[in-house]
């Protein structure tokens, strides 16, 4: 007699080609019923998007077809629910940022806009209001932060956790202090991701009220993998005042949405220039870019960074201007921009 329990014998081998499991095992056979010469069964998928489902199908029915006196095979598809998911796919838990009060993440369209710049005098600007700060380089395609913080040694290891440089108060862990100095690497997907997680999960940050990340730019793997891997990470959005430059910042803030990232505002750099001859302001790249989008998203436009020279100078000599001019005009704006993130972060 054809039953429940020959079914099961009949499909056990089959597996999810990904998770390379049993079917059954994974639980995702489930109301399995004969009826004369008809078999019924769902299969439970862990998103109805998934391109193998048609396979999988296809396998149940050809075994099961194979059975005496069985001409029909019907299989209903469903999706496992969230705390099945959660069973089959446990998170691990970033032990290196579990004491990580707030993280920041520093982003923007595309790359040239300011955004380490920006990371590393906040993060400095935070530290200097009394607040631990970390630094996070995960620029994986441009790693900068050694260049502009001084840092050329690798980091120590201490049970299989790096422990990450300090420099003016804050830690600073950089992909591109794990790699020989000149050595570029051409980063693909998976060890983008793979690079991402180590970073946050395996670098002792103890205990910080912020982890300031510099993102790479754009909407790429990485942004992807800190917004799944941190999932109540804010962002700081950069921009430029030029017009062409806001297509790129809309796909950014759309990809932070989807994500449901909190976006906690905007910071338009290299907005204007004072040169010293005229007290008017000059625009170099044009002019509103940044209020622009802030309507445009509802998000607060927090600051308008001037083309200093001497932010420009502190990236390239390893003395970043939240260092050696914490005060000069450029100075107070990163000041209030820290400010603007720690009030945001006491709201949530
Ligand atoms: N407001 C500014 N005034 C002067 N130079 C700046 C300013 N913002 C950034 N720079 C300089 O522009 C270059 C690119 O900045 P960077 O922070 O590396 O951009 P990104 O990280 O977005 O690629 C660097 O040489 C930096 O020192
Ligand atoms: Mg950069």
């Amino acid at each position: 007699m054809i039953d429940e329990q020959l079914i099961r014998e009949m499909i056990k081998d089959i597996q999810d080609p990904e998770l390379k499991k049993s079917l059954l095992e994974l639980g995702m056979i489930r109301a399995i019923s004969v009826a004369g010469d008809k078999v019924k069964l769902t299969l439970a998928l862990t998103t109805s998007k998934c391109p193998k489902k048609e396979a999988m199908v296809a396998e149940i029915r050809r075994v099961l077809e194979k059975l005496p006196g069985i001409s029909r095979v019907d299989v209903k598809l469903t999706i496992l629910n969230q705390e099945e998911l959660r069973q089959l796919f446990p998170k691990h838990p970033l032990v290196g940022v579990e004491k990580v009060r707030h993280v920041l993440a520093v982003a923007s369209g595309k790359g040239g806009v300011g955004k380490t710049t920006i990371a590393v005098n906040v993060a400095l600007a935070l530290a200097k209001k009394g607040n631990r700060v970390g630094l996070l380089d995960a620029d994986v395609y441009g790693p900068s932060l050694p260049v502009m913080l001084g840092l050329n040694e690798p980091p120590e290891w201490e049970n299989q956790m790096m422990i990450p440089a300090e420099k003016f108060g804050i830690k600073v862990m950089s992909l591109g202090m794990l790699t020989e100095k000149n050595q570029s690497i051409i980063w693909r997907g998976p060890l983008v991701s793979k690079a991402i997680s180590q970073l946050l999960g395996q670098v002792l940050w103890g205990d910080l009220d912020f982890l300031v990340v510099d993102l790479p730019p754009g909407t790429g793997d990485p942004s992807i993998t800190i917004a799944k891997s941190i999932p109540n990470a804010t962002v700081l959005m950069v921009t430029t005042p030029q017009e062409v430059a806001l297509a790129d910042v809309r796909r950014a803030i759309d990809l932070f949405k989807k994500f449901d990232m909190r976006i906690v505002g905007m910071v338009e750099n290299m907005s204007y220039f004072l040169c010293g001859h005229t007290d008017k302001p000059i625009e170099i790249f044009g002019r509103g870019g940044g209020k622009k989008l802030s309507e445009e998203y509802g998000l607060s436009l927090l600051a308008k960074i001037p083309i200093d020279l001497k932010l420009g100078q502190g990236g390239d000599s390893g003395r970043p201007l939240m260092v050696s001019a914490a005060n000069s005009e450029t100075g107070r704006i990163f000041q209030s921009i820290a400010e603007e993130v720690a009030k945001d972060s006491e709201s949530l």
